[in-house]
């Protein structure tokens, strides 16, 4: 499956209901990977007339739907979530080839899930991946 909502297990808490199909996610790779692209300013037609200026790396997905409200509400920064088969092979990683390694992906996970858990989940306690979470998890993506 390449979304991230079966339909089975959405993500259930207002206002991040993510539906089932649900292709484009941000994980924050434009905006937090230190080898990405740079920041410059978009100006986007607004319907109403008015011209909205977003400062951003790669507005991504919202280029296409016109929400530029940034994460997690909108669709700033979102990109389409691809396969990883054979992703050992296919450095470098994320949109933009902001991860030259898979630890460097990793790495990147862990700082997200620590900024984006307590967002989506404040009632529990945050994810903070541990050395050996790391290294498991590079372990498992050369495998596929
Ligand atoms: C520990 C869990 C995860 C691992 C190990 C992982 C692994 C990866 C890897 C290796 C890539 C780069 C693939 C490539 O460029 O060829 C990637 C991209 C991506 N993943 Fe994940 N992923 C995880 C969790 C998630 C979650 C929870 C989401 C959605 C909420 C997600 C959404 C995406 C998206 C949208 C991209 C593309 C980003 C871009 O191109 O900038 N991933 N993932």
């Amino acid at each position: 499956m390449l979304n991230d909502s079966s339909g089975r297990n959405p993500i259930p808490v207002p206002p991040f209901f993510v539906p089932a199909g649900t292709r484009f996610q941000s994980i924050l790779s434009a905006e937090l990977l230190p080898n990405g692209d740079p920041f410059q300013e978009y100006l986007v037609d607004q319907p109403d007339g008015t011209v909205l200026s977003v400062f951003h790396p790669d507005p991504g997905f919202a280029l296409t739907s016109g929400d530029f409200r940034g994460f997690p509400l909108g669709d700033l920064g979102e990109f389409k979530i691809p396969s990883l088969w054979n992703v050992r092979h296919t450095s470098p990683y994320f949109h933009n080839g902001g991860a030259k390694t898979l630890e460097e992906v990793v790495e990147h996970y862990a700082t997200f899930f620590a900024i984006a858990s307590p967002l989506v989940f404040p009632d529990a306690p945050p994810i903070l991946l541990t050395e050996q979470d790391k290294a498991d998890l590079v372990a498992f993506l050369e495998l596929l």
